[in-house]
């Protein structure tokens, strides 16, 4: 059944349906309080949604967390499939046929508006993240287009309260964001940029996906729930944003550029990141629902949004599958810590596929410059679980021939061992390192007797054990 969720309220109403809504009605403070709140939450088996509806100092406005959930929740929200290679498989499908969104002329985002000069913490509250943090934050899904062509770009990048009126956008120069940002410098002209806080599901998760430069997030967002997502003017800038957010904080990167200093914030390896310097956004107006919703996601609090990866799990298969076909079964970003460990499946049928597992591992690097680390497994591996993966390390890799390690290349600075080159402005690089964890050719072939090779696995009959075990006896079983 199609679900109607189309803004983060009627996926609250959906999550709480499904028995997954806590709302918390004490009062709660925003800037450490809630997060860690969320932190507690994250570590419970099945974290649920949390919707604080008593912020100490904010009366008009409310906060959420961890609404995504994983795969069974997210096909909740829009009737999609429930489990995660299913999830998956859609989420691939949706790649190859976007769906662009629609303009439409009002909405409730609209129902309050704000022009500069303004305080933005008095309308929404940011928070700090975590415990040792200085900062305030938002983490809001960014818009902003081309200065040249005009194309569209949406990612979330965290921004960070400065003094009144200015926030700083963590669009780092690697970041499509960013891009668009530098080629605005080098022409010396505005950079309008929209803030979008409280999206729908499907606009937030796929502005997390690691599309190639000049593709559209908010198409991919349509292709994933089958319908357009709406849009609407800004009022004070040329951008077109989510129409059903919560909040939009609308503003410029403007000549000359400044940069701000926010940091450290709890990034999703888990560390606290460095103080950074990103750019300046000067704010130009907020247009808010009435009892706006600040969507809090903080990546280090544990689990709850599980379903944030899927754009980029199916966006590294169609990479490697663009290259190598069918050659690739199969891969997985492993979760903790997402974007730095691919596992890949292939399926070396013939002596000439042999190699061809290491040039499908070097693709897989182009996937994003925190991938630090790529196994390659055969196809009888369960790439989705860690002990198999294991296994196959132990007795298939010897690693003076089949462990690569490429010298330095970039990764992101949050890896703290890479990272800490950044105080002495050095540059963030570091190794990457390929495991190829697949027979070789050779081997594979070897025989130890008719029918049977060095590598294959011991094999018993097809038993039923309730053929063999008493009643009495059966619970026994698992
Ligand atoms: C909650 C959350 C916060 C994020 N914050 C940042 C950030 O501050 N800076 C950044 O570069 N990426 C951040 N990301 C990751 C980017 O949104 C993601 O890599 C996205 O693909 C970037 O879009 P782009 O490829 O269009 O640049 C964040 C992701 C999440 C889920």
């Amino acid at each position: 059944m199609k679900v109607d969720v189309i803004d983060l309220r009627t996926a609250l109403t959906t999550c709480e349906r499904l028995g997954e809504l806590i709302c918390i009605k004490k009062q709660v403070e925003p800037y450490v309080e809630i997060p860690s709140i969320m932190n507690a939450v994250g570590r419970q088996r099945q974290p649920c949604a949390l919707l604080f509806e008593n912020i100490k100092g904010y009366p008009q406005a409310r906060a959420a967390g961890k609404f995504l959930g994983g795969a069974q929740r997210f096909g909740a929200f829009y009737g999609l499939p429930q489990d995660f290679p299913s999830l998956k498989r859609h989420f691939l499908e949706a790649l190859e046929k976007p769906i662009p969104p629609r303009l439409i002329q009002n909405s409730a985002c609209k129902e309050n508006i704000v022009y500069a000069p303004l305080d933005i913490t008095s309308i929404i509250p940011p928070v700090k993240g975590a415990l040792d943090v200085d900062s305030l934050y938002y983490q809001p899904v960014v818009v902003t287009k081309d200065p040249k062509n005009g194309q569209r770009n949406t990612g979330i990048y965290r921004a960070a309260v400065q003094e009144t009126g200015r926030l700083t956008v963590n669009a780092r120069t690697d970041r499509h964001g960013g891009l668009q940002l530098t080629t605005a410098k080098a022409m010396n002209v505005p950079l309008p940029v929209a803030l979008v806080i409280g999206a729908e599901p499907a606009v937030w998760i796929a502005a997390n996906a690691k599309l190639p430069y000049g593709h559209d997030e908010l198409s991919y967002a349509g292709a994933i729930k089958g319908s357009p997502v709406d849009l609407v003017k800004c009022e004070t800038i040329d951008l077109e944003v989510p129409a059903h957010a919560e909040v939009i904080i609308e503003g410029e990167f403007r000549p000359p550029f400044e940069w701000g200093v926010e940091g450290p914030w709890p990034e999703y390896l888990k560390y606290l990141g460095m103080k950074i310097n990103p750019p300046i956004m000067h704010i130009t107006a907020v247009t808010y629902r009435n009892n706006p919703i600040n969507y809090v996601s903080i990546p280090a609090s544990g689990g709850g949004d599980e379903a944030l990866g899927l754009p980029n799990q199916a966006q590294l298969l169609r990479l490697l599958r663009e290259f190598a076909g069918d050659f690739v079964v199969d891969s997985f970003l492993t979760p903790v810590p997402l974007l730095h460990h691919a596992i890949i499946k292939v399926r070396k049928s013939e002596p000439h596929h042999e190699g061809l597992q290491i040039n499908v591992a070097l693709t897989a690097f182009s996937f994003s410059p925190t991938l630090d680390m790529v196994t390659i497994v055969d196809e009888d591996i369960n790439i989705h679980d860690l002990a198999d993966v294991d296994w196959a390390i132990c007795t298939r890799c010897n690693p003076a021939k089949q462990v690569h390690i490429l010298p330095e290349a970039r990764t992101t600075q949050i890896v703290p061992i890479a990272g800490v080159r950044e105080l002495d402005n050095e540059p963030i690089v570091k190794a990457k390192m390929i495991v190829d964890a697949t027979i070789p050719w050779n081997y594979k072939t070897r025989e130890i007797s008719p029918g049977l090779t060095f590598f294959s696995k011991s094999r018993w009959l097809d038993i039923d054990l309730s053929d063999y075990v008493e009643p009495k006896d059966r619970d026994k079983l698992g």
